[in-house]
């Protein structure tokens, strides 16, 4: 490349600029759908301007390729490396803040979501006022968790809504992930009654690290980051005739919460968690009311 002339590397160069760029976009077919389109004319703008910002070496870009491959071949039931790759790059939280924000800016005054992370899968549903945690650990505190869930327009409690929980135990582990947790062991759906209410017993949650024994841990340590994530319950609400809710609630008083490894944390997510007397099955409770948008 060296003995090239300037003004020929510049034409060289350009065999790659936007003429080129034009011609991978153009490939498209009619048949594509415009959505598709869209979106893949801007990914195929924005990865080719990013190659030639960074001058992207070829070792460069195999060694990404590397790492994606690896996330594939390590993902499976229990494992979703490709979204925790996503989180820690902080491109779930951005496509949650743009899906809400687009519902904010309809006028729409729901609970805030957050993103919903790699590790919800289907669970029973369970009566109010029951426990998620089937074996207690000794360093755990027990929290009575309730609260309403209502109309975001009119304030009316929304009976029948289904309120799906999921936490980690103190070991930092949900129980897909620990051979000794039982299955479906800290979360369960919970269905509100005709007042809108729900209830559970639950864990105190507890910060926890991300899984850094793959291609996420080893981008983390690339960077210099940690992997620990603030303490959080994950809820999923769903009622008929209203927009469901992803979101998760943080422990006011937890660690962490200025810097999550996945970039999770937003304004009004955090809650208190009070004592709570006179219930021999738990010390602390948590109030957390949601509000769903009707649907139309
Ligand atoms: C979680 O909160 O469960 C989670 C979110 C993103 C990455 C890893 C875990
Ligand atoms: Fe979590």
């Amino acid at each position: 490349m060296d003995s090239v002339p300037a003004n020929e590397k510049q034409a060289y160069r350009g065999l790659l600029g936007q003429d080129f760029t034009d011609t991978v976009i153009k490939s498209m077919g009619p048949k594509t759908s415009p959505r598709l389109r869209e979106v893949m004319t801007s990914f195929i703008q924005h990865i080719h301007d990013f190659a030639r910002e960074t001058n992207l070496t070829v070792d460069e870009w195999a060694a990404a390729v590397q790492m994606i491959n690896w996330a594939g071949q390590m993902s499976n039931d229990s494992r979703n490396e490709g979204q925790l790759m996503c989180d820690i790059i902080g491109l779930e939280s951005l496509v949650d803040d743009i899906t809400y924000q687009a519902a904010v800016e309809s006028n729409n005054p729901a609970t805030t979501s957050a993103i919903l992370g790699p590790f919800w899968r289907e669970t029973p549903i369970r009566k109010n006022g029951t426990s998620i945690s089937s074996d207690t650990p000794a360093d755990a505190k027990l929290v009575f968790m309730h609260g309403k869930v209502s109309n975001a327009s009119t304030g009316a409690p929304v009976a029948n809504a289904t309120v799906d929980i999921w936490q980690a135990s103190t070991n930092g582990l949900y129980e897909q992930q620990d051979v000794n947790q039982k299955d479906h062991n800290l979360r369960g759906k919970f269905v509100t009654d005709s007042n809108g209410e729900y209830s559970l017993y639950c864990l105190r949650p507890t910060p926890y690290p991300v899984p850094n024994d793959g291609p996420s841990g080893k981008l983390l340590t690339l960077l210099d980051r940690h992997e620990w994530r603030p303490a959080h319950i994950h809820l999923i609400v769903l009622a008929e005739g209203y927009k469901s809710i992803t979101t998760q609630v943080f422990d006011r008083d937890s660690k962490y919460l200025e810097d999550d490894s996945v970039f999770a944390v937003k304004e009004g997510l955090t809650a208190t968690f009070t004592e709570r007397k006179g219930d021999p099955q738990a010390k602390l409770e948590l109030v957390y009311n949601i509000n769903l948008a009707p649907a139309s």
